[in-house]
């Protein structure tokens, strides 16, 4: 089996991160999400993995390489457009050959794996295998309805009108017969070529498709506050760990100080992991909060965010919920009740009243 990893893409409900980073390379628990979709994958132990990628393609090449640090094999498939996650599957042919794999959306963040699905594709191998997962909104997803053993009945893309509350999560486990139905679907009214619509004409083909309910901790990581909800799932499991030096600091609960880091007249209530080479001084950092590499926090009080490599936070009071991009500068000013803001585009600021 091989792997299929969909990283192009525009990512616009991002912005302004996506002005300067595809949205795949987000950091969660310091880590980029698709860092972990490569994990999940090398779980299965399949190791030819192709990467669709689109103009971020020399960042995301950067940081994932030829895939040896992460014990996997890259081969880098370019998109110019974001036709459609089908079209993705018909760029890949030459690669994926007449090989069953699984596609896994660059985005999409399952920390409990997806192990027990690929088991159970492999013993049945119907010619596609989709994951479900209940959501109260399934307004922007694809969706499917089932038959009570798990065969599935009709797949929808983003149905305006309720069909079911089953999502499609973004992986997919595809046999060979995935080529014939991308070849025969026409692009959706948004002008994508839809794998729904591909997996859907294979359900009114008559072949097998089949359904599993994913029952662990799901995410698409595609807004700001699900990349914040995925830290804190994801920092729960957090193993406690100092490799840095703490000066006069005090560790509460799982924390993470990496090495080269320093921590000093602070204290850190875990989950938290403070990045690599980080400077924390005066500070107070709470829950569910990671600071990436080369930071620096003063006289601050942040919890509930992430902070991207380089940030430098100063006299903050209150940092709650933030997403704080790579060298963003943030910091309060004696002597000035004023708010001073220099913000990109497309940037979100809430000042409490
Ligand atoms: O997250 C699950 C949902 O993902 C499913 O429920 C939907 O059925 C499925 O169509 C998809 O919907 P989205 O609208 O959320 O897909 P999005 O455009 O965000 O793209 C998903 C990933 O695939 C993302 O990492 C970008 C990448 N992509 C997307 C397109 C359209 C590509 O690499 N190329 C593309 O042409």
């Amino acid at each position: 089996m091989k792997a299929l990893v969909l990283s192009g893409g525009a990512g616009t409900r991002l912005r302004p991160f996506s002005y300067s980073m595809p949205k795949q390379l987000i950091p969660i628990a310091n880590k980029p999400v698709l860092e972990h979709v490569v994990a999940n994958i090398r779980d299965l132990g399949v190791r030819e993995i192709g990467i669709i990628v689109g103009e971020w393609g020399p960042q995301i090449a950067a940081v994932l390489g030829d895939g040896s640090r992460l014990g996997c094999e890259i081969t880098y498939i370019r998109q110019d457009q974001p036709l459609g996650l089908a079209h993705c599957v018909s760029l890949a042919r030459d690669f994926l050959g007449d090989d069953d794999f699984v596609m896994y959306l660059g985005d999409n963040m399952l920390p409990q794996g997806i192990t027990d699905i690929a088991h159970d594709f492999q013993a049945n191998r119907p010619a596609a295998q989709v994951v479900v997962y209940k959501v109260a909104d399934p307004r922007a997803f694809g969706v499917a309805e089932l038959e009570p053993g798990g065969a599935v009945r009709r797949l929808v893309e983003k149905p305006p009108e309720f069909v079911s509350d089953l999502a499609l999560i973004g992986v997919y486990f595809l046999t060979p017969a995935i080529h014939e139905a991308v070849a025969a679907i026409a692009p959706s009214a948004r002008g994508e070529l839809e794998i729904t619509d591909a997996i859907q004409w294979l359900v009114a083909r008559g072949d097998p498709v089949r359904a599993s309910e994913y029952g662990g901790y799901w995410k698409d990581t595609g807004n700001v506050d699900d990349v914040l909800d995925c830290n804190r799932e994801l920092l729960d499991g957090l193993i406690p760990a100092v490799d840095g030096e703490l000066d006069d600091a005090e560790l509460i609960g799982p924390v993470v100080v990496e090495a080269g880091a320093r921590v000093v007249r602070s204290r850190i209530v875990g989950p938290a992991i403070i990045g690599a080479g980080t400077l924390v001084e005066d500070s107070y950092v709470g829950p569910a909060t990671s600071i990436g590499r080369d930071c620096v926090l003063r006289a601050t009080h942040i919890d509930h965010s992430i902070a991207l490599d380089g940030a430098h936070i100063a006299e903050v009071k209150e940092l709650h919920g933030s997403l704080i991009g790579r060298a963003a500068t943030v910091g309060g000013a004696s002597g000035t009740a004023a708010h001073r803001l220099v913000i990109g585009d497309h940037t979100r600021i809430v000042v409490a009243a």
